[in-house]
């Protein structure tokens, strides 16, 4: 039996989140420029979004980029901001024939302007699609966000609009730029790294976390799937004790 075939299609998660981390190091051993990295993990997207169509998974967030990528040297900033329009408008056709919309969370303002323009036009034209929500993380991190977020209630506080008390875990829930999408089930991260770097701090709260020594580049639908499968095999018990989970 195949590892899809194990997949248990009734406990599938509704959101998967992705750090994909490992491209430097995947160009790196070829002796290849660090943007070669980058463009191979094309692929590796292309795959995960099919992959979660295919299934049935509602949202797959992917970090693409985040507020402290912004730190790396300029040649490599300005080459990741080129891929990614290139690319978005490469996979228009594919996003749009898998029914796939498309999203985005961070700082949509600090991305440069033909980046934004081409985004805008492709979060339109996919708007309606409704089989999988691919929402790409751009010059986000989660700290950024809860800021934001934190600065948004205190000033509806300050003009009476809310008081005090009103502030609950909804509120938050809807300031943050993750606000539209429930909280991923299960997160990966590739590449051998196990850290969060600024990522979905709140959102990951009680997520299931894998692990894969995969570069970004190399992940393919079935490591996607042996995810998926170890999520399966979890006992999510979310403060409770295993036996009450089990009656
Ligand atoms: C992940 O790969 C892609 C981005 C952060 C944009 P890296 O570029 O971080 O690859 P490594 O970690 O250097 O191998
Ligand atoms: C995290 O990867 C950000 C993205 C995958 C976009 P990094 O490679 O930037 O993370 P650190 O800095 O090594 O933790
Ligand atoms: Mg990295």
């Amino acid at each position: 039996m195949g590892i899809l075939e194990k997949i248990d299609n009734s406990k599938l998660p509704i959101h998967i989140a992705i750090i994909m981390d490992g491209n430097g190091r995947w160009a790196k051993k070829r002796g290849f420029l660090r943007i070669l990295g980058h463009e191979n993990g094309v692929k590796s997207v292309r795959e995960s979004c099919e992959a979660c169509a295919e299934l049935g998974v509602k949202f797959l967030t992917l970090y693409a980029f985040s507020t402290e990528n912004w730190n790396r040297p300029k040649d490599e900033v300005n080459a990741l901001m080129n891929l990614l329009v290139k690319t978005i408008k490469a996979e228009t056709p594919t996003l749009l024939k898998n029914n796939i919309r498309l999203q985005t969370i961070g700082d949509f303002e600090k991305l440069p302007e033909n980046c934004q323009i081409e985004l805008k036009k492709i979060i339109k034209e996919t708007e309606h699609n409704n089989r999988t929500t691919l929402v790409l993380a751009l010059s986000y991190s989660s700290k950024w966000d809860i800021v934001n977020s934190v600065k948004k209630i205190a000033e509806k506080v300050k003009n009476n609009e809310i008081s005090l008390d009103d502030i609950n875990d909804e509120m938050i829930n809807n300031s943050l730029t993750t606000g539209p999408f429930p909280h991923p089930e299960l997160l990966i991260r590739t590449s051998g790294e196990l850290r969060l770097s600024n990522f979905l701090l709140w959102e990951l709260a009680y997520s299931e976390f894998y692990f894969t020594d995969t570069l970004w580049p190399d992940f393919r639908k079935n490591d996607l799937y042996k995810a998926i499968l170890d999520y399966q095999n979890r006992e999510r018990r979310f403060g409770k004790t295993s036996e009450q989970i089990s009656n």
